[in-house]
This record gives structure tokens, sequence and C-alpha cells, in this order.
């Protein structure tokens, strides 16, 4: 962060003296306002509920710049990652800054690998669920109780704590979320397979059964595993900000990963892909499509898988995976799929669509990874799951991040008080 020779200086109509404010500036995108001293200098808070115009945090990980519809990891762009780099790779490059050398590459698969077995005792914790809890519910409480498991992994000031804890929780997610899965369709779990890819471990602990012999399609395993890259991180997003603000408080890195989970989960974020591809079959054929589209615009509802906070461009992500859906269309399913004909209908009229251009609302991610993994035999409600799944490298590397800087302080938001001023308690029988 280098400070600026331009500063920002604040006047008010009133008279009160004007308030010189520093500026920094990154190595790309906006220069921001140092408002740290405002509250001391002038009595006054700022204003930005939904933090839009407000850095919470400074971060050498992720980039994105909205209007170009760009996307980088350390700086690498999100297209030439997903397309020439695996999922494990991606998580070295944004847990320690650089890819990985070949040795380096060897050492962080294997380590990795070695932590997928969870405690046996975990699947008596899992038991206590409903079998037709959703699995998001089902995932956040695993997670939190990973705390009480690992508690050699817990103390937070400990870097070599903060480094085991970040590869228990990558490489558990994906036996956690199995047996999540298999416990819900009442499946014997499948205990990890440490000589297969990440992907393909997981597809295994997924759709195989200890009857077969599971063979794992390379296809798809390399489809999920890209899926896994687009979703590793997204700067600070809602889930991650949720991570970062309950690890300022000093809990585990567990509980703060169980937080981000929870967040996640929401329509407007990661539950999203479920909701896009729910809206596809209630949509059915393109015929009804113009039907749809006028209740999107009378406000009867969303578009889901459209339209993002911070790009006003298209979704680079969602290129990488539209590709990837006709990829793992051809292998196993129908390219002439009535959903995938949906889609395709579906972002011609929008992108062509007055409604659609002036607001900028173009296809995200979720728009055509939830064709993709429905194909692959997931069902809509492990969707946001394997978000999860994905996305806690990226809150496990900010987490760290947050937690190496030795400006953080603990979160603590202020507010704009609209309520009533004080007033003397008034006891029941005295009450209209
Ligand atoms: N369908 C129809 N209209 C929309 C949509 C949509 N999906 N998204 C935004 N708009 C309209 C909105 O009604 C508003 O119109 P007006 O100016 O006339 O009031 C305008 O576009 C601006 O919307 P906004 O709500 O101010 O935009 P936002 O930046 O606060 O919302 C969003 C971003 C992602 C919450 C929103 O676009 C949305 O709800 N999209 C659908 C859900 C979705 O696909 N979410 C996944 C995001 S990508 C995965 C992730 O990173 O989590």
């Amino acid at each position: 962060m280098k400070l600026v020779d331009n500063k920002a200086t604040l006047s008010f109509s009133n008279g009160s003296p004007s308030v010189d404010l520093p500026v920094y500036a990154g190595n790309i995108g906006p220069d921001v306002i140092d408002i740290r001293k405002l509250y001391a200098q002038t009595g006054m808070f700022t204003y930005d509920p939904g933090f839009l115009s407000t850095a919470s945090c400074q971060s050498a990980i992720t980039y994105i710049d909205g209007d170009k519809g760009e996307l980088l990891y350390r700086g690498y762009p999100i297209e030439q990652l997903a397309t020439q780099c695996d999922y494990l790779d991606t998580c070295y490059l944004l847990l320690n800054g650089e890819l990985p050398n070949e040795s380096q590459r060897g050492d962080f698969h294997k380590l990795v690998t070695n932590h997928t077995m969870v405690n046996e005792q975990m699947q008596f914790f899992l038991r206590g669920f409903r079998r037709d809890a959703h699995p998001m519910a089902v995932l956040t409480g695993l997670v939190g109780g990973l705390s009480a498991f690992y508690h050699d992994s817990t103390d937070i000031n400990n870097p070599k704590h903060r480094e085991i804890a970040a590869i228990r929780l990558i490489a558990k997610m994906p036996t956690l979320v199995a047996m999540a899965y298999k416990y819900g369709i009442g499946q014997p779990y499948m205990y990890p397979k440490n000589d297969l890819s990440y992907s393909g471990n997981f597809l295994r602990m997924m759709f195989g059964t200890p009857c077969e012999e599971y063979q794992v399609n390379p296809v798809l395993a390399r489809a999920l595993d890209r899926i896994f890259i687009l979703h590793a991180d997204h700067e600070q997003n809602a889930s991650t900000s949720t991570v970062r603000l309950a690890g300022s408080s000093g809990a585990n890195p567990f509980a703060c990963i169980a937080a981000g989970i929870a967040c996640l989960w929401g329509p407007s974020h990661g539950g999203a892909n479920e909701e896009a591809l729910n809206m596809l079959k209630e949509i059915g054929t393109p015929e009804r499509i113009p039907e749809f589209i006028e209740g999107v615009k009378d406000r009867k509802y969303k578009l889901m898988g459209f339209g993002h906070r911070v790009y006003k461009n298209y979704d680079p992500r969602a290129k990488v995976m539209q590709q990837s859906a006709h990829e793992v269309l051809e292998a196993v399913g129908d390219p002439n799929d009535p959903l995938l004909q949906v889609a395709r209908e579906l972002e011609r009229v929008a992108l062509n669509d007055e409604y659609f251009i002036e607001r900028k609302l173009f296809p995200n991610v979720d728009f055509y990874s939830g064709i993709t993994l429905s194909a692959m035999g997931f069902p809509t409600t492990m969707f946001t799951v394997l978000f999860a799944l994905a996305r806690t490298v990226g809150w496990i590397a900010q987490w760290q991040e947050m937690m190496e800087d030795p400006s953080q302080k603990i979160g603590r938001p202020r507010q704009l008080y609209t309520g009533p001023t004080q007033r003397d308690y008034v006891p029941v029988e005295r009450r209209g």
C-alpha cells in the first residue's frame, strides 16, 4: 500500500473545518481514501451499507476488474489457470503467492493427500442430522465441528497451527461433502483413495460404492477440477468478508470457515447456482422464455445466474464454464438437453434485451455451472456445497493473510442510529 501525494479534502457546508485524508494506491485498481481517523477528527462516521465504496482490508491475493471482466489470482488470469493449471496448484498459489516448482508441487500434493481422512468419530456426529437435511446445513455443522476434533491446529497465534489447519480444511472438505451426500441417500461412506487426483478422489467418494471398482472419467475429473479453480477465490465477497470478520475476533479457522459456509448458502451468493438450475427447469422450453422475461421486468423475480455486484461486463468465469458445460454434456450428457437449449436461448434473449443491457446484467459463473454439475450427476442441493468446497482455499488464504497483517483489528462497523431516543421504562399496567 503506497501513500500517494494526492490528498482528499473533506469540506463541510456548515463552516466546520475541512479535513485532509491520506490517499493510498494499490498495484492496480482504484486508490483508497484512508478514513480511519475520520471519527476522531470530525465526530462523524461514513455511511456505506452493502460496502459499495468501502475497501475493508488490503489484500494481495485476488484482483477483479468488473468493467473489463477480469479476474486474477496472484496476478494470473483465471482463464489461464482454469485451462493450464490444476486445483491443488491453484491452492498452493493462493496460499503462498507463487505457483509451486516441481518439488514444491510434489510435497504439497502429498501433504494434502495425507490429510484426506476425517476422525472416525465425525460419522457419529453426522448421524444426528435428519437424512433429508439440506447438505449445506450439514456441512456448516460438520466444518464447525472440526474444531472439536483437531485441537492441535486451533492456536491462531501459532503459524504452524494455522498452516496445518489450512491443509486439513482443503484436504478434508471433499471427504466431508461426500459423507454428507452418502448419508442423505443412505449409502455407505467411501474412504478417500490417495492415489487418485483431488477431483478424481472426490468423484469416487461421491459416486462409487464399496461393491464395485469406480473408474474415474478423466473428462469429468478435469471439468470438476476446473469448476473448483473457477470458484477458488473471489476477493472480498460476502462469505470471504464473513470469514475475515469472524476471524478478526480471534475465532479458530474451522469456526471461521463454518461462518463463511453459512453466508455462502444465501441465494444472492453461492445459493444462486441451485436457484439458476431450478429456474431453467421451471422455464422448461425456449418458447416460455418471453413470458418469463416479462415476469423479470415486472420485478416478480430475478433472473438467477445473471448480474453481479462487481462484474458489469461478462463474468470471465462464465466463459470458461460455458466451454466446460459443452465438454461435459458431450462426454456424458445430451448436447441437445432441453435445459441447455433453454440456457442458450435465455442468454441470447437477455444479452439483446434493453432491460438487461442497460443494467449491465451478464450471465455469471452460476448460470452454466448448474447445467454442468447436473450432467455430471450431482443433485441440485449439492451445487452450493461444491462451491463451498472449492472456495475453502480462498477463505483460508484470506484468513491467513489477515492474521499476518499487523494492522488487523477486530472488525466493528458503526451505524447511523434511527431508533427511539432515551425514554423511561413504563410498567406493564401503564402501557396503552
Ligand atoms: N435479474 C433481474 N434484474 C436484476 C438482476 C437479475 N439477476 N440483478 C440485478 N438486477 C437489476 C435490479 O433489479 C436493479 O434494477 P433497478 O436499477 O431497475 O432497480 C439493477 O439490476 C441493479 O441491481 P442491484 O440489486 O443493485 O445489483 P447488486 O450489485 O446489488 O446485485 C446480485 C448483485 C448478484 C445480488 C444480483 O445481480 C442478483 O441477485 N443476481 C441473481 C443471483 C445470482 O446469480 N447471484 C450469483 C452471483 S455470482 C456468484 C457469487 O460470486 O456469489
